[in-house]
């Protein structure tokens, strides 16, 4: 295994049709809290609602996340609307080494992929507009060999963004995770190998 994909050469911001996507800094502390603290929004997140205190701790944590030489590397992006400049979202890239289990190393690294956007935004496909720039970003800019993507079964939203972006469901883990209303929640696992990105 080498070193991570450098992130620090990528260039910002990143435009789409009508969004565009740069680093998290402490400036949205406030942007990012108006939708990770609304219960609807984190039905299907791995942490809570989040108070103002905890989502700047999160940003901090993910901007050292971002520098060279972080153990886990991240990329987390502010999603900005074009139209109004409001921070609507915000969108994630993590980094793991691939793995290899003889005795040659592996030098290629793979990412995960996850995002979530303010209520207001929602139902407008740009869930889908942010991630396939991710998709960019890790096959093209960073040479990831593979993408990922899990997605709880009942999150229908998210895993119809994930086959709308050309990802292939992998697996299903059934009863992975207790969800927050109290019942076992099944988990779709997607994946894109390089070869398979249309780019
Ligand atoms: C998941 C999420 C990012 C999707 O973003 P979005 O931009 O609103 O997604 P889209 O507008 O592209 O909608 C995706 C698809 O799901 C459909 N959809 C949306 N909500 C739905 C619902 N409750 N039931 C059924 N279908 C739904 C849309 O019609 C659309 O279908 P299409 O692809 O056939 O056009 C957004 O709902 C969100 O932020 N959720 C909270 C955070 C979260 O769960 N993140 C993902 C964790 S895995």
């Amino acid at each position: 295994m080498t070193g991570s994909p450098e992130l620090t050469g990528l260039v910002w911001p990143r435009l789409t049709d009508r969004l565009a996507l740069r680093p998290l800094t402490l400036d949205d502390v406030d942007a990012v809290h108006a939708f990770r603290s609304l219960p609807e929004v984190v039905l299907h997140l791995s942490h809570d609602v989040l108070t103002r205190e905890q989502v700047l701790t999160r940003i901090a944590q993910r901007i050292e996340r971002g520098r060279p030489g972080a153990a886990e590397p991240l990329l987390a992006l502010a999603v900005e609307e074009l139209r109004t400049g409001r921070v609507v979202g915000d969108v994630m890239l993590r980094l793991e080494p691939s793995r290899s289990i003889g005795r040659t190393p592996t030098h290629e690294w793979e990412g995960t992929i996850g995002y979530a956007l303010h209520p207001d935004v929602q139902g407008r496909g740009l869930a889908a507009e942010a991630a396939a720039e991710l998709l960019v970003i890790g096959f093209r800019d960073l040479g990831l060999r593979r993408i990922t993507a899990d997605a709880y079964a009942d999150n229908v939203a998210s895993n119809r963004v994930l086959r709308r972006l050309g990802m292939r469901q992998e697996a299903m883990i059934r009863a992975k995770s207790l969800g927050k209303d109290g019942t076992w929640l099944d988990d779709n696992s997607w994946a894109m190998l390089r070869d398979e990105w249309p780019g």
